[in-house]
């Protein structure tokens, strides 16, 4: 089937990049979500990221236009006359058990649901809908229009045509797609949050101030931005949720998350996104 028309659940940070994204690749898209006002705000930080990208020449005016034309829905309804759903809700599990169920139940059964998340597993994902064939992991990464890297994670039943239909989608929007197995983080946060938190655990234990743990990362690694500050882009809930899944789906102690990441998120101190974490914005 050709993929013309792309339904993204949630508009949070991530649901809006990736639509960003998809629309100025060509395709026709629907976002949705349940809570209005996200949905303004995603309208808003779309328009604001165009028109940087415009204003650099990475982007043309058809392609500002076309993210012009993205349609903004607050049910499930328009996921029937979907070729692809992209879910970017947030990680809750009991939460994307229930969208997928409707997901399921609405959108035609050709159609492949792909799912944002960075820890949950595809496949238990996938046992909540009857076409276990057609789930798969498009893990994309934060901020989405800058980022290249979209990991494909297959759940147990995930098949060859799904996985090489979403790798063709990816690619299509512009992004290197790799492969990675349904385990606890995939490769990404596998790595990458146990990084993050060891940060916190220096900085805790007083090893070093915010800015000279991100300035040693920076400076001596050659990392785009230090992990207090990467933690802060991503969301202390985010990064606290995975560094859980670590440590209870693999068993290992070694990555109970840090004291100060939990204090933290109980303050509401969630990095960007509520103005406050490591650093203040
Ligand atoms: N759209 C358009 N432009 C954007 C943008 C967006 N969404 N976000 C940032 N930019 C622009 C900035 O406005 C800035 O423009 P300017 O130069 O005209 O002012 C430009 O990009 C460069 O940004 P900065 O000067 O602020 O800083 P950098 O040069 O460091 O680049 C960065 C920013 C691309 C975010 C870079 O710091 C970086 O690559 N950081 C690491 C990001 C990363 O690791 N992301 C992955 C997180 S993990 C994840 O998402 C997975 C999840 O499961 C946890």
């Amino acid at each position: 089937m050709e993929i013309k028309h792309i339904f993204v659940v949630g508009a949070g940070t991530m649901g809006s990049g990736i639509s960003q994204t998809a629309a100025v690749s060509g395709y026709q898209v629907t976002m949705m979500d349940v809570v209005p006002e996200q949905l303004e705000r995603a309208r808003k930080i779309i328009a604001k990221s165009v028109e940087k990208l415009e204003g650099k020449g990475v982007i043309d005016q058809p392609q500002v236009d076309a993210a012009g034309q993205i349609t903004y829905v607050d049910s499930y309804a328009a996921v029937a006359g979907a070729d692809y759903v992209i879910e970017a809700a947030t990680e809750n599990p009991e939460l994307k058990l229930k969208i997928y169920a409707e997901l399921d139940h609405l959108a035609q059964p050709e159609v492949i649901l792909a799912s944002n998340t960075s820890s949950i597993s595809l496949t238990k994902i996938a046992a909540a809908t009857g076409r276990t064939d057609k789930v798969i992991g498009m893990h994309f990464f934060n901020p989405v229009p800058l980022m290249r890297l979209v990991e494909i994670i297959r759940g147990l039943a995930t098949s060859d045509e799904t996985t090489a239909t979403a790798m063709e989608l990816a690619r299509r929007m512009g992004k290197d797609p790799v492969e990675a197995n349904d385990s606890p983080g995939f490769i990404s946060n596998r790595i990458l949050c146990p990084m993050i938190n060891e940060a916190i655990f220096a900085l805790q234990e007083g090893i070093g101030t915010v800015e000279a743990i991100d300035a040693v990362m920076k400076l001596g690694m050659n990392h785009p931005m230090g992990p207090l500050a990467l933690c802060d882009l991503i969301g202390l809930d985010v990064v606290l949720f995975v560094m859980e899944v670590l440590q209870r789906d693999l068993g290992d102690d070694k990555y109970r998350p840090a004291p100060l990441l939990r204090k933290m998120g109980d303050a509401g101190y969630l990095g960007r996104k509520t103005g406050k974490g490591f650093y203040a914005y």
